[in-house]
């Protein structure tokens, strides 16, 4: 499904009509408030935290201890163990089966990172000297990197104007004779359209990799995000739902694939068979320490998925029809996990930049902060100058690439960066807690509305 671009969101009769209510409200209350009046045409409104009115949230949600007694557990069962290496170890073969029964795949490989999952899957699904992977310009670079030890090319498509995934059509218009995957990444823990996106991978013969790094907990359709994909990541680091410091998990079900995940994570050694190294790879071994964590925390998950959904959809539940604020868009049949929530703001609809409108929800009490990576990923120095190897990119000199990042284009995604909203939503808070931070966001619009 194409979803609407973000000016014909803010354009639906609905939200336009509101707009304009709320509009001539503010009007009229403030010219009934140059009179004294106010009782008839409208209220002034509210004066905002930061000019010294009352403060919407008064307490600051606390984010309850993140790791406990199970975790002390497995860390004390390796203490007494005689191994600390991934191979056989306890606390990894422990996590996999655990791992499994939240997503079924034959195949799962842990590792030191989400890059380092990601790195095993484009090596593993054989991105090469020149090979294109589309993918999304809002991620973290870690994304990428695995992509281009490889000597492969991240090709950059423009994303929903409500999602801020992957846009199908674009994926599509980017495919060339090189393209070879797709990674799909799940921002914010809101799953692609992994319907199309699958869809399309077949059509062209193209591998489905599936970023999950901010995903974990999430379903597209009622199924785990990570089982659409040829492969999947996820990230076990720190700012993650579930952690382990630093960590990643890297899975699949292909045949094609799946046999090779343990081998390029663990330098081509075959571990199964004991045999020469057939393939060339980095160590991104995770220990049975970070394991014993990672495994104790993977108990947690549900919890705090199923908080962040329910927390998530309150609030944009209460944000709707509020002029100038697109709240952050999901499919009804699909969880979010929301690692964070993302709205965007129709900066014309208010008088106030996006940054003064970022102070004023920070004065009422809500945590929020102006968009999310600066700028989309190829906008970054070293993808200007195409200087990824000791200031040079070996595949561009050799003529195995015609990217030119400086020429790239992807509109939707940095006006998504420019117009973006993070809103944090996390399992310590309470539903009226998130009531408030509605009520702080729609106080802030109403006072700014043009
Ligand atoms: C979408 C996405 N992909 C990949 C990564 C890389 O994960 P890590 O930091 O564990 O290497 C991250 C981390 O923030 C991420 O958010």
């Amino acid at each position: 499904m194409k979803h609407k671009s973000i000016h014909h969101t803010f354009q639906d009769p609905a939200s336009r009509r509101e707009f304009l209510v709320a509009s001539s409200a503010t009007l009229a209350g403030a010219a009934l408030a140059a009179q004294g009046g106010g009782a008839t045409g409208g209220e002034t409104p509210p004066k905002l935290a930061l000019h010294g009115g009352a403060k919407t949230i008064q307490q600051s949600a606390k984010l309850g201890p993140r790791w406990g007694e199970p975790e002390r557990q497995y860390l004390e069962a390796v203490l007494g163990q005689d191994t600390l290496f991934y191979w056989k170890g306890p606390q990894t073969t422990g996590f996999i089966e655990s791992f499994r029964q939240l997503t079924p795949l034959k195949y799962v490989m842990t590792c030191s990172s989400g890059t380092a999952a990601l790195h095993i899957a484009v090596a593993a699904a054989g991105i090469g000297p020149g090979d294109e992977v589309i993918t999304s310009p809002i991620t973290d670079i870690g994304t990428v990197i695995g992509v281009i030890f490889q000597q492969g090319v991240p090709v950059f498509a423009d994303l929903g104007a409500g999602t801020y995934n992957l846009e199908p059509a674009e994926v599509e218009r980017r495919i060339t004779p090189r393209t070879k995957a797709i990674i799909a990444v799940h921002l914010c823990g809101n799953p692609c359209d992994l319907t199309a996106l699958k869809a399309l991978a077949e059509k062209h013969g193209l591998i489905l990799i599936e970023d999950a790094a901010q995903a974990w907990g999430a379903k597209h359709r009622g199924k785990p995000v990570g089982t659409f994909g040829h492969i999947a990541c996820w990230s076990l680091q720190n700012s993650k739902h579930i952690t382990c410091g630093d960590g990643g998990v890297v899975a699949s079900n292909d045949e094609r694939f799946g046999p090779f995940l343990q081998r390029f994570g663990d330098k081509g050694y075959d571990r199964v068979t004991g045999g020469l190294c057939e393939l060339f790879a980095t160590n991104y071994r995770m220990t049975e320490e970070q394991a014993a964590i990672a495994r104790a925390q993977l108990g947690r998950l549900e919890g705090i998925v199923a908080k962040r959904a329910r927390l998530g959809s309150l609030l944009t539940e209460h944000l709707q029809g509020v002029p100038g604020v697109l709240p952050h868009q999901v499919h009804p049949e699909d969880r979010c996990g929301y690692w964070f929530y993302f709205m965007r703001l129709r900066l014309d609809a208010f008088s106030c930049d996006r940054s003064t409108f970022v102070k004023a929800l920070a004065a009422e009490g809500v945590e929020a902060s102006a968009g999310y990576i600066s700028v989309p990923l190829h906008r970054n120095p070293v993808f200007q100058k195409h200087a990824f190897f000791a200031g040079r990119w070996p595949i561009k000199e050799l003529g195995l690439t015609a990217m030119d990042y400086t020429k790239w284009e992807t509109p939707e995604a940095e006006s998504i960066l420019k117009t973006g909203v993070k809103i944090t939503v996390q399992e310590g808070m309470s539903e009226e807690h998130v009531l408030g931070v509605a009520k702080g966001i729609r106080k802030v619009a109403r006072y700014f509305a043009n």
